[in-house]
Formats: structure tokens, C-alpha cells, sequence
């Protein structure tokens, strides 16, 4: 994990809260520091890859900051009380649910933000696998410590899934929508994924860990011809950092929902970003598979169809795919 010094810090945190130029002699005089060591700071910073301008008499600018994903990166987005407040960082990880789960094993605390920048085995539910190339995804695990009984444990996911999508929308406003349980998709295309994993005993849960991968400045050629990216979808790079801690600042208001009002307060946010209600899908669960119209999501936070008798069924594992009707 990258570390920058204190000094370094407060440089980038006077220079991008400032906007206009700040002269070097105000930031060593700010800091109580000498003008030289402000150079090497900013040389520091430059060397991460912040374009910072210096004109002579004006001061030196952040022109523009680079798409990494370090703590100081994403702290100026950060509004949680919990979330990302302890963050870890690696390069290249084999997957960071694992990881997150030995951390939690060794007492890490609640809202620990486990992320790489590459996973050599990312995974997804049922084991499939989840590509995480180098340097443009997002790629992240979430300890959770929540008071709930077991039964709740699965509508964290959903939980999940309403706050990322809540903030990738708003963050990019690409027209993206929820797939029960663990998908958002663009069209039929896969833009992020969410696994979550549980580990308790038989008196409670113990943590639970919550992984989301969103594809985010992947190019299409990096990714399975399921899956899109944001990149792909607004023609546009976007700032990691920013999107992380949407995604967390979001996350925390709506699990704090979750845990003070019951899911009832998350069912009607979830409900809005399905775009499959009415239509006719197919469901597969373990032993079974059927078509039948989507219904509704419950207040369990199972799937609703309505089979072609007209019954109510309610679906607690299994696929739900949109079938396309021929016209
Ligand atoms: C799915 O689509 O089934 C879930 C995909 C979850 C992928 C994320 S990426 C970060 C975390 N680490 C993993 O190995 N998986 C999750």
C-alpha cells in the first residue's frame, strides 16, 4: 500500500480545496514549513500522478488528479461515519473476499473497505468467475457487523444493490437497471455484480462481507460480451475515487434505512429500478424451471412471479431472466 507523508497531505488537501493557484511561500508559511520542502511535496504529489501547473508569481494548481484509488484519493468524496473509514489497498489481489474475511477473522471493524486494482480469481455467485482487469475497475469487499438475524442476512444484497445503483446513476446518469438478486445491468449487459458472503454461528451472525465489482473505464474488449462498463455506456473515463465513495456514502444511508425501518424502507427504491415488472421471465432455480410473469419484490425480499394459473409464487434463490417475446 502507497503511503504519502503528513506534509504531503495537507499540500494536496490546502491545494484542492483552494482551486485557484496558491503561491508556494503561502503554503510554507500555512504549514510552517520551508519553501524547498514544499517543492519536494509537490514533486511527490506529481510523481502519483497529480498534474499540478506552477506559474511563476500566481502558484501552484491542480489541473488534474489522477484515476487512482488510494485513501487521500477518495477521502475529499467521503461523508460516512463508517464506511471506508478503514480502507486497504492492494495491487493485485487472488480476491478480495477473502481477504476481507481474514481481516474480519483478525478483528477488523465494521465498514472496512477491502479493494484491488486486479483479482486473479474474482468471483461471483455460484462460483462463476468476475474479470477484473488491471487499473479500470471497481473491485471491492465491505465488512459488515450487523445486529440481524440470519434470515435478514440475504436482503443485504438487495440492500447493496439499491445503493449502487442509486449512486452509479447519479454519478453518470446511464439508464441502468436491477436484476433480482445481484445484478445491475445496461439493456441485457452485465455493468456490476454483488456477492455476498456470510460468515456466523448458530447463535448469530458473526460478519458479513459484501462484494461489488462495477465495471467502470473497462473497454469492451476486456470484458465478456455480457458485461458493459460505464466507459462504454457514456463515451466517457470516469474518476474512480468518486464513484467509491458514492457507492459508500449511499451504501451507509440506506443500510442505516435498513436497520432502523426493516427493508420496507429499501423495497420501494429497489421496486423503481427493476424494469421488469409485467413482463414474462424465465426462472431457474436448483431443481426447477419455469416461466411466469414478474410480479413484484416482496417485503421478504423474495422474488414475486405470477405463474400462467394466475398463483402468486414467491422465489428465494434461483435466476430470473427477461424473456424476449417475438413480435
Ligand atoms: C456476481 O455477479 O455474481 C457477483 C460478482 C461480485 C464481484 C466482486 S469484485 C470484488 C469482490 N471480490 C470478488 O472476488 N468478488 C466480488
Amino acid at each position: 500500500m502507497k503511503q504519502i507523508s503528513k506534509s504531503t497531505h495537507k499540500v494536496l488537501n490546502m491545494l484542492r480545496s483552494a482551486g485557484s493557484p496558491l503561491s508556494g511561500q503561502y503554503i510554507a508559511d500555512e504549514l510552517g514549513i520551508s519553501r524547498t520542502s514544499i517543492w519536494k511535496h509537490i514533486n511527490e504529489l506529481r510523481d502519483l500522478g497529480f498534474d499540478i501547473s506552477a506559474a511563476k508569481n500566481v502558484g501552484y494548481k491542480i489541473e488534474s488528479v489522477p484515476d487512482t484509488l488510494n485513501s487521500w484519493d477518495i477521502d475529499p468524496y467521503l461523508k460516512t461515519k463508517s464506511l471506508g473509514r478503514e480502507y486497504y489497498y492492494y495491487g493485485n489481489i487472488s480476491s478480495t473476499m477473502d481477504e476481507a474475511s481474514r481481516k474480519a477473522i483478525d478483528g477488523a471493524s465494521h465498514g472496512t473497505v477491502v479493494l484491488a486494482e486486479s483479482q486473479e480469481a474474482g468471483r461471483g455467485r455460484l462460483r462463476r468467475e468476475w474479470v477484473s482487469t488491471k487499473d479500470n475497475g471497481l473491485y471491492f469487499s465491505l465488512i459488515l457487523r450487523p445486529s440481524v438475524s440470519l434470515a435478514e442476512v440475504s436482503k443485504l444484497t438487495l440492500v447493496a444493490g439499491a445503493a449502487v445503483a442509486t449512486a452509479i446513476k447519479a454519478e453518470t446518469n446511464i439508464n441502468l437497471s436491477l436484476k433480482w438478486p445481484n445484478d445491475i445491468l445496461v439493456g441485457d449487459k452485465k455493468l456490476c455484480g454483488i456477492l455476498t458472503e456470510l460468515n456466523a454461528e448458530s447463535d448469530g451472525v458473526n460478519f458479513v462481507i459484501v462484494g461489488i465489482g462495477i465495471n467502470v473505464n473497462n473497454s469492451q474488449k476486456d470484458l465478456i460480451d455480457a458485461a458493459t462498463s460505464v466507459f462504454e455506456q457514456s463515451n466517457k473515463k470516469s474518476l474512480r475515487a468518486k464513484i467509491l465513495a458514492a457507492v459508500l456514502n449511499e451504501f451507509e444511508c440506506l443500510y442505516e434505512d435498513f436497520l432502523n425501518m426493516g427493508f420496507s424502507s429499501i423495497q420501494p427504491v429497489w421496486h423503481a429500478f427493476s424494469s421488469m415488472w409485467g413482463e414474462r421471465v424465465k426462472i431457474s432455480t436448483a431443481n426447477d424451471e419455469f416461466e411466469a410473469i414478474a410480479y413484484d419484490l416482496a417485503e421478504d425480499g423474495t422474488f414475486l412471479v405470477q405463474c400462467d394459473d394466475g398463483t402468486i409464487k414467491s422465489i428465494m434463490t434461483g435466476d430470473i431472466t427477461r424473456l424476449r417475446l417475438q413480435k
